[in-house]
């Protein structure tokens, strides 16, 4: 609620034009190539002060409450350990890599119309 809410909103939609919407989307960056690390790295998460293990369950908690449908079957939850790791590669060209994963979903036609 501290760490993360202020600009994705208790509801997850997120401040149009600036803060994107998890709702019905997150779980499609599971989809595709690169998606995974992503949802860590991307600087709300890989920098806030939550620990490795907090930044975990965070993670899937906000896959299975905002996106649950679009969590894919074989899902395997993040782990401490794995958080770790991810997090200290920052991801230098945020805009750019998320771009390039959305248009990986439109090319694997991974439902992104909510
Ligand atoms: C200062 C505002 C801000 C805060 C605080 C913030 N985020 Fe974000 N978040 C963003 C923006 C903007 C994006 C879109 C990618 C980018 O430009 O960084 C994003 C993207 C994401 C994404 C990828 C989803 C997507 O569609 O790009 C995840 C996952 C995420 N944030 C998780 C978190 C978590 C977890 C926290 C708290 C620990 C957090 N964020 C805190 C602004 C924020």
């Amino acid at each position: 609620m501290l760490q993360c809410q202020g600009c994705h909103t208790p509801s997850g939609a997120g401040v149009a034009d600036r803060v994107p919407s998890f709702v019905g989307m997150l779980g499609n960056f599971l989809m595709v190539d690169g998606g995974r690390k992503f949802l860590i790295q991307v600087p709300g998460a890989a920098q806030s002060s939550l620990s490795d293990k907090e930044l975990a369950q965070v993670s899937n908690w906000m896959l299975q409450k905002f996106s649950p449908a679009q969590v894919p079957d074989d899902f395997v939850p993040y782990t401490a350990s794995e958080v770790g790791q991810l997090r200290q590669k920052p991801l230098v060209r945020v805009a750019e890599v998320r771009r390039k994963l959305l248009e990986l979903m439109t090319e694997q036609g991974v439902n992104t119309a909510i």
